[in-house]
Order: C-alpha cells, then structure tokens, then sequence
C-alpha cells in the first residue's frame, strides 16, 4: 500500500490524503503522515480523527497499528484523546511572535544587564527546532475559555440589551458593566469605588496609553526596576520618561520615591510584582500612598493577576488605601482572556472628566456587546467559577513544578509562587543565557529574566526563569515540565 486517500469525510468532515511512502514500519510511516498533516495545515486544530477500525480499513493497515501511532502522537502532544470525545488534533503552540521591534532596541541595548554581544547570543541557534513547549509567562489556558458559560451570557446579554445599546454609546463604557465591576472589585479586591469612577477600556495597555495622552505622567514616572519592557515603551514613546525603583523580595522599595527628582507618578504591581513575583510588604504600600499624598502624585496599580493566589491570604488592593490618590488597572487578560481586550481604570473622582477627554468621543471603545456579556457573565456568577476552577487548575500546575524541580532540579529555588500564573526560577550567576538556549534546543519558549530589567536600573541583574505555567494546555503541560527540566543547568557534583 503505497499511498490512500482516507475515506472517512463524514468523520473528518473532510477528505484526508495520507501518503504512507516511507520505509519501515507502517506505524512510523502513518504517525510521520499525521504530523505532516497537522504541521501543513490539513488536519487543524481539534479535526476529530477517524476512529481506529476505520481508518485501518482505508489505509489496509493492522487495527493496532493505528491504535498505538495515536498513543504516540498523543505522548508527543500532536493529538490528545479523551473519554467520549474520541481523537483529535492537539491545540498547537503558538510559535513565539517576532521580537517587536522596541524590544530587539532594548536587547540592542543590553537591558538584561548582559553586554549587547551577549544579548545577541541569547537568541535561539538557527537549527534550533520550531517551539513544541510553551511556557512563555502571560498567557491563561486557551484551551479553558469558559465557551459555553459565555455563550450563555452573551445570549442572555443580547436579548436583554436596551435598543439604545446598539447606537452611540458612553466613553466610560456601559453601565451595567460599571455597576458589576463596581460590585464586583469591592468583594474580591477590596477596592473602593462606585460605577461613576470607572472607565471601561480594552485592557492595561490601553489604560497605559489614555494616561500618558492625559500628561499626567509627565515627565518623569517612577516604573520597577523589573517589568515588561513593552509598557515602558509604550510609556516611552508617549514621552514619559521612566525611572526604575529598586526592588527586593518584598517588592519596589517605595521609600525611595521622596529621592525621585520630576517623578509625578509610580506604577506598581503591588499584589503579585510582575515578574519576580513577592507581594509589596505592608509598609511599603503605605509609603507609596505617603508619598503621592505628600507629592501632589499619582500610584498606578497594576493588579494584572490579583484573582489568582494560592497558599497566601489575599492581598487587598493598594487603591483601598487612598482611592484619591491610586488608580486601579485591571482586565481579563489573565483571568479570562487577553483576546477580548476588555480591561478597567478606577480613577479618583477629580480625573474622570480629564480621563474621558483623552479618551474621545467615539474611536477607542470596546464593543458593548461585549461589555454587556461581561457584565452578565460576574453577575450570574459566571466569573467568580470560572476564577475558581482556573485557580484550582493553576495551583496544581505550580504544585506540580515545584515537585518536578524538587525532584530533578534540587539545586534551583524556585520563587514568586504563592500567586499568579508564572514562577521564577533562579540560576547561578551567568547561566541565564545558556539555559535559554538550551530550552530552545528542547523545543521550549520561555523567558529570562534579564529581558524584564529596565536598562538603567543600577541594582545587580538576577539570572532567572520566568515560567508561565498556566499557557500550555492540560495534556501537554508534562510534556513541557520535562523540557524544561533538561534546559536547566546541572547542580554540583560532589567531588
Ligand atoms: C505586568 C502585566 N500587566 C498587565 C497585563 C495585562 O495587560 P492587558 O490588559 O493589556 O492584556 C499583563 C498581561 O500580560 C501583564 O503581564
């Protein structure tokens, strides 16, 4: 048998050339098939797979042939197989996108603390293979999008919209979703607010951008010395300049900010510092307010993953502290998804109106329909199970990395891991670079923490991993902790 067209279009809803040409074993030649059609694109994401029988009979192959080439490919992660849902292709990783072009100027520049020569070394060899693994910090379980519960939400949100939803709306954003935000923020977060104060917006990075066209964090903007570097290019460009505060393993050292000469306002992510990963300790919190209240200044909270914490009581929102003098920035990127691009600033009653001007009369909104679905979605409870059952999930993921390291890699700490959806893990000095390339090797996308320091922080670079254990999906998080595992630098021997 050299070659068959797969008859099963009823099962595929497609037909499928599968060419079994190659030499050896039929069940190599079949999986080597199968991967060459899920990586051209004919087999897509979640194509249920013919059953066994009946695709051994169109290709005149043994039951068991098939049976055991989809159990390899399911340990590969090419397909994954579940009671009841029969065999499907696999979510496949994203390819990491190109570097933007901010942060290539940034690595250019040697903002990891490495020289820019070492910078460029950390980039993945060419024969490295295409990333299988992905463990790149920032993203939720795409595959746990609450499909249905949205659904539902949306459907009860679009019968239930008043008409005057479909025309003009308000740049603040829908009511209905202020009030539950509102509600919402207060329970869960404890953040101080009603509806009037909250503006509705496509997510952080947006809130970033309204700010910066309101001047009010000019000229200067105190930012932790460890952060995305596309916020401070965002800020960048819209002419602030950013100053990095030192941080250590209780978060930005806040006292310092009263040294800070122009800096009318600090960012800060007080629940969870992104990304090394400790809460900002108590007095720190109250010496941030002490110095906006004193400063005629402004704290910028970024509670980017406030609902996710595991084995720690739950840190309030610094805004709690001083609602005149905080803004609160959140969004669903992690809790739900960053696709919706739906995001929220509680502003103090005196920049409402400033807020609003930058924002204009029409352009940047989010779809009220969206924002309809959202607001029925916390209301019905909806969202409180949703974060529920993804901190569960998520907790476990950590438990299972710290175990797996405990194990394999005793000699790495791992740290930042009572919240949040990414883990830090520490390397000896000046193996950060190695690692990353051999997780490159192994297939893995992840981060290093050198590429969050801002290029003039003063304070020694740390070496690290940043581990976002929440990206992959269920089946293939193993497959993507033992590759990780290989990446990592050995341990000393004991001579
Ligand atoms: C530090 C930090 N802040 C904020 C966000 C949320 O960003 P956005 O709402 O623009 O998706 C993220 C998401 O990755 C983040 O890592």
């Amino acid at each position: 048998m050299a070659d068959s067209w797969v008859n099963s279009a009823a099962i595929l809803g497609t037909d499928l050339h599968l060419e079994l040409t190659r030499a050896g074993s039929r069940r190599a030649a079949l999986m080597g098939a199968l991967r060459e059609a899920v990586r051209d694109g004919r087999l897509a994401p979640g194509t249920r797979l013919p059953p066994y029988r009946s695709l051994a009979a169109d290709l005149g192959i043994a039951r068991n042939t098939v049976a055991d080439a989809y159990a390899e490919l399911v340990a590969e992660g090419w397909l994954t197989a579940r009671q009841g849902s029969g065999t499907r292709v696999a979510p496949r990783p994203a390819p990491p996108p190109p570097v933007p072009a901010h942060r290539r100027r940034t690595a250019d520049r040697g903002s990891g603390g490495h020289p820019a020569g070492a910078t460029r070394g950390r980039r993945a060899p060419r024969t490295a293979p295409r990333p299988v693994h992905d463990l790149r910090q920032g993203r939720p379980d795409a595959t746990a999008f609450p499909r249905t519960a949205w659904l539902a939400s949306a459907r009860r949100a679009l019968i239930a919209a008043p008409h005057e939803a479909f025309g003009p709306g308000d740049p603040r954003g829908r009511p209905e979703l202020r009030r539950a935000l509102a509600d919402y923020l207060a329970h869960a977060r404890g953040v101080r607010t009603d509806p009037g104060r909250i503006v509705v917006c496509s997510g952080f990075a947006h809130a970033l951008r309204l700010l910066s066209g309101t001047r009010l964090l000019r000229p200067r903007m105190a930012v932790e010395s460890y952060g995305l570097a596309f916020h401070r290019s965002l800020l960048g460009s819209a002419g602030v300049r950013t100053v990095p505060l030192p941080l250590d393993a209780d978060g930005a050292l806040t006292d310092r900010l009263t040294a800070l000469d122009g800096v009318r306002a600090a960012l800060l992510t007080p629940a969870h510092q992104f990304p090394t990963g400790g809460p900002l300790h108590p007095e720190r919190r109250a010496a941030a307010v002490a110095w906006a209240r004193g400063n005629d200044a402004l704290v910028l909270e970024d509670d980017y993953d406030g609902e996710f914490r595991y084995d720690r009581r739950p840190v309030g929102a610094v805004q709690g502290l001083d609602p005149e003098r905080v803004l609160y920035l959140g969004s669903v990127g992690k809790s739900l998804s960053p696709a919706l691009r739906l995001g929220w600033m509680v502003l103090p009653d005196h920049l409402v109106d400033r807020l609003l001007d930058a924002k204009g009369e029409r352009e940047e909104w989010t779809s009220a329909l969206d924002q309809l679905t959202l607001a029925d979605f916390i209301e019905s409870g909806g969202y409180d199970r949703h974060v529920r059952r993804m901190r569960r999930r998520y907790r476990r993921r950590r438990d299972e990395l710290v175990a797996t390291l405990a194990e394999r890699a005793p000699h790495i700490r791992v740290s930042g891991i009572s919240a949040g959806l990414h883990a830090v893990l520490e390397l000896p000095p000046g193996t950060e670079r190695s690692a990353l390339r051999a997780a490159a090797c192994q297939g893995l996308a992840l981060d290093g923490l050198g590429d969050y320091r801002h290029p003039d922080a003063t304070t020694r670079p740390l070496d690290g991993l940043v581990v976002g254990y929440a990206t992959p999906p269920e089946h293939s998080f193993p497959g993507a902790l033992a590759a990780l595992c290989r990446a990592l630098p050995p341990g000393r021997t004991s001579s």
